[in-house]
């Protein structure tokens, strides 16, 4: 057993909890982002859209006049490239995922860079509960407090905020009858597919990028999300795996022995705080797990900065020559690659518990609905082999947060069984992209489903890499998934429009 790789509850864009802790005391302290700040802040951006708020209904199901509490929720907008409603001009909607949409509003450039062809307004929509769109008056603690409070923070609240929100947007802008395209990346992405199945009346079509909507149940295997980190360091270079995959005993070994930790502390260049051999494991998996989950043909700056192909990198220092069979030196240098690339820390705190995009509330979904196995290890996982200990998490929960977990409710909300045979005469107008490099593309659509729900999936790639702001060094596959997306979504459009001319006419 491994006790860092049991309770690791992957939000979709990073580790929840610090693995450490779970080792040494389970439950007894919970959320942990092991992501740093971005170098760049998130107001010097803020030139690319304007805030807004909407006052939110707490509860969507429910006429105890009790439940009529409200929330501010807050969206951004940007009318640059709008071509207005007498035109019917589209309006491309994202509906935001687990943190700050701020976050998500700097790294979806590519709605910005194909809204002039549409002549799109663009509008980001905050998730409930992340951000500034925190219910009981903005008060986090409160919030935040117990399951009573915590019990609104759910997926189909929060895409009925959606509904709510663009249709009163809708009016108020005198744009009815403009189509709206809902996009999103992650569990956005899955917020998007799921908008369109449950509100057509509302979006005409959604784009859902590495949106994992069957990572559920037992749809997916528990061991494909590793298998893909594995395959993405295996495939760089033989030894690069072999290297990591050896590495977890030698440091056991090294942490039992006397002086031991002090050894590992002055190999990775550990501050002067807590550790054990437990936590130095996770915060080694975690720059594994980010930098499969962010490899991206360019430089980038999305969980933490990085150069482009940065398991490339890592490899690089992994078979580096010169650190001979000091396995340390290159599992440090390797490690560097995500948390130190700009040279600018000095030592690493492995226990850092900053949560910089406001990602905390996915430990609430991961105990109630967003039951996602991905623990499993198989003998040949990059990581000491495992399963997915569904009892463990439930355990957890329960000691957490008083709550067992659903884990068959996405599906039975949502579906995800069969897809394949559900809607292909049932949905329509969806784009599932995939790159198979993602861990996440394990649990995504990857088969065309219908004329009109289509799956694009490339062998390169990382997390919803089509959604990142466009760049000059882009690889020709990227430009031409991109491409295939816009004359998709131009066919939804002018589909849309015949229709309401034809409506027209009958009516
Ligand atoms: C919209 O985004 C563009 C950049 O793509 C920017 O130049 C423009 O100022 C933004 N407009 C608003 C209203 O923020
Ligand atoms: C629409 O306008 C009303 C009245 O000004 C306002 O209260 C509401 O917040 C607006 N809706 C949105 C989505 O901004
Ligand atoms: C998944 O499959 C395993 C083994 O067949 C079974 O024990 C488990 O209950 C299943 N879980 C779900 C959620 O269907
Ligand atoms: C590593 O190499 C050194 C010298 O090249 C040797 O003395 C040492 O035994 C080797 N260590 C291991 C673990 O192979
Ligand atoms: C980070 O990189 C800089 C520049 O290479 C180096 O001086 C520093 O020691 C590194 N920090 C850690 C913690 O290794
Ligand atoms: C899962 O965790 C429970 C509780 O710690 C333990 O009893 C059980 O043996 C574990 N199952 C597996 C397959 O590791
Ligand atoms: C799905 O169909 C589209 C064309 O309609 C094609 O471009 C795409 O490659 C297909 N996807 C898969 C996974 O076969």
């Amino acid at each position: 057993m491994v006790p860092w790789m049991l309770l690791l509850f992957y939000s979709l864009l990073f580790l929840q909890s610090s693995p450490s802790s779970f080792a040494k005391c389970p439950p007894s302290y919970f959320p942990s982002s092991i992501i740093r700040p971005e170098t760049q802040s998130l107001s010097s951006n803020n030139a690319l859209y304007k805030t807004k708020y909407y006052t939110q209904i707490l509860d969507h199901f429910n006429y105890d006049p009790q439940s009529y509490q409200t929330f501010q929720q807050r969206y951004l907008i940007n009318d640059t490239f709008w071509g207005g409603p007498k035109i019917n001009a589209p309006i491309f909607i994202y509906t935001g995922n687990e943190g700050n949409i701020e976050w998500f509003a700097q790294n979806t450039g590519f709605m910005y860079d194909i809204a002039p062809e549409f002549k799109a307004l663009i509008v980001f929509l905050e998730h409930r509960y992340y951000g500034q769109s925190i219910p009981y008056g903005g008060d986090r603690k409160k919030a935040y407090k117990n399951p009573k409070t915590l019990g609104y923070l759910s997926s189909t609240q929060a895409l009925a905020d959606y509904a709510t929100l663009i249709i009163d947007l809708k009016k108020n802008l005198s744009a009815i009858d403009s189509p709206v395209i809902v996009f999103g990346g992650s569990y956005g992405g899955m917020l998007a597919a799921w908008f369109r199945l449950k509100y057509p009346h509302v979006a005409i079509g959604a784009l859902a990028s590495s949106s994992p909507i069957l990572q559920f149940e037992n749809i997916t295997s528990q061991y494909s999300f590793n298998n893909i980190i594995t395959q993405d360091f295996r495939s760089e270079s033989e030894n690069c795996y072999k290297v990591l995959k050896g590495s977890w005993k030698q440091i056991e070994d090294t942490a039992k022995t006397k002086g031991g930790l002090e050894l590992l502390r002055k190999s990775f260049h550990i501050c002067k705080n807590y550790i054990s051999g437990d936590s130095i494991e996770g915060w080694l998996a975690t720059a594994y797990v980010y930098t499969a989950m962010t490899d991206y043909p360019t430089p980038s700056n999305f969980l933490s900065p990085m150069p482009a192909y940065p398991i490339r990198q890592m490899c690089k220092a992994i078979d580096n020559p010169s650190f001979g069979n000091d396995t340390f030196a290159k599992l440090y240098h390797a490690a560097s690659v995500y948390y130190n690339y700009t040279g600018d820390v000095s030592c690493f705190d492995i226990n850092d518990n900053s949560d910089p995009h406001d990602l905390g509330g996915w430990q609430w979904q991961a105990c109630t609905e967003m039951i996602m196995p991905t623990n499993g290890n198989n003998e040949e996982s990059i990581f000491p082999a495992s399963t997915d200990n569904y009892t463990e998490r439930a355990q957890s929960c329960e000691y957490f947060y008083k709550v067992q977990p659903r884990p068959a409710w996405i599906t039975t909300e949502f579906g995800g069984h069969d897809i394949k045979r559900v809607l292909k005469r049932f949905g329509s107008n969806i784009i599932f992209f995939n790159s198979l490099r993602d861990p996440w593309s394990g649990g995504g659509v990857l088969k065309n489903i219908s004329k009109s729900i289509i799956a694009i999936v490339e062998k390169e790639g990382a997390h919803h890499v089509d959604l990142r702001f466009k760049t000059d060094k882009d690889p020709e596959w990227l430009k031409n998934a991109r491409k295939k997306e816009i004359g998709i979504m131009k066919g939804w459009i002018s589909e849309y429009n015949r229709d309401l001319a034809d409506s027209n006419i009958i009516d």
